[in-house]
């Protein structure tokens, strides 16, 4: 397998930035694609996290396989991780997140009550790798609320809060995170979904890298897209029929962008890349 090389350097810079940003909330919002859960996950900041409450976002829950995301769900799950899954494309007012989000400030809230805060204040950051639906997030949350509540005296300048109701504020940026990129299978899977840059991986390779995965793990929607094509076929062997048999003639490339097109549009169905064996807490 060939490896992809994206996101080059800067990375401690990066990581001070977020941790800059982690120590101002009180409550992180892990936002993570729903077919890639663990690819798209930054471990950096998982660990930076660690001693935060946290509420992990399957976003993009419509496109993924829902067996996973339940059991990916599970798999976050603990006393300090609330998950949802969500679709925030389609689904405007996002009231499971601000559930989980008051679920997960919980005891930050009590404690300031406790201290005699009147009407406590939540503040929270959404971080997530590259095209996740950060944005898309906070748009959502903050709704027509963009009235910036301001910089808090003690904080780093320039940074603004979003009001989302009377108990949250979000910070403004989102924090951009990095994707892993040791591992030549996640850079793979990341292509598969679109969101790393066309021009640093090829086409085939990820084609190839879908049918073998779809092999594994997803053969019925496989054989069903296949149709009267063998689906035992060696894997570059296969690639080529394909491109034969769909009417690309020996455009094996321009066959690949379309197979790639195909997965990510749904007509193969709702398929997750990072497969998780049904798990449980007492495993
Ligand atoms: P980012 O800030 O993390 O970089 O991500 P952003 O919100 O910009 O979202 C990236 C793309 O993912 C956008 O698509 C957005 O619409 C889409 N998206 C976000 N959340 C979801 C979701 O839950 N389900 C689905 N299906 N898509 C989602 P785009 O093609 O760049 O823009 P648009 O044409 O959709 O506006």
């Amino acid at each position: 397998m060939r490896k992809i090389n994206w996101y080059p350097g800067h990375m401690n810079k990066a990581k001070n930035q977020i941790e800059e940003k982690l120590s101002l909330v009180d409550v992180v919002i892990e936002v993570l694609d729903a077919r890639v859960p663990e690819s798209s996950r930054n471990p950096v900041v998982a660990k930076l996290t660690d001693q935060k409450p946290k509420v992990i976002v399957l976003n993009k829950s419509d496109l993924a396989d829902p067996k996973l995301t339940k059991r990916w769900k599970n798999y976050y799950e603990n006393e300090n991780t609330v998950v949802v899954a969500l679709d925030s494309k389609h689904n405007s007012k996002l009231p499971e997140l601000l559930k989980a989000i008051k679920k997960a400030s919980a005891a930050k809230i009590e404690k300031l009550t406790q201290k005699g805060v009147v009407n406590p204040v939540i503040r929270a950051i959404c971080v997530g790798i590259p095209n996740c639906g950060k944005s898309t997030i906070l748009n959502r949350l903050v709704g027509k609320n963009v009235a910036v509540v301001g910089n808090k005296p003690g904080v780093t300048k320039n940074q603004n809060w979003l009001k989302v109701n009377q108990q949250i504020e979000l910070l403004d940026t989102p924090g951009i995170l990095w994707p892993k990129f040791e591992d030549p299978e996640v850079g793979m899977k990341l292509a598969a979904i679109g969101s790393i840059k066309e021009t640093v991986f090829q086409f085939d390779d990820v084609a190839l890298f879908l049918l073998d995965y779809l092999h594994s793990f997803y053969p019925k929607q496989l054989d069903k897209y296949l149709n009267t094509i063998d689906f035992d076929e060696n894997l570059p062997e296969l690639l080529m029929t394909m491109t034969q048999k769909f009417g690309f003639r020996d455009d094996y490339d321009r066959y690949s962008y379309h197979f790639i097109q195909q997965v990510r549009k749904l007509k193969l169905g709702q398929i997750t890349f990072d497969y998780l064996k049904e798990v449980s807490h007492d495993d």
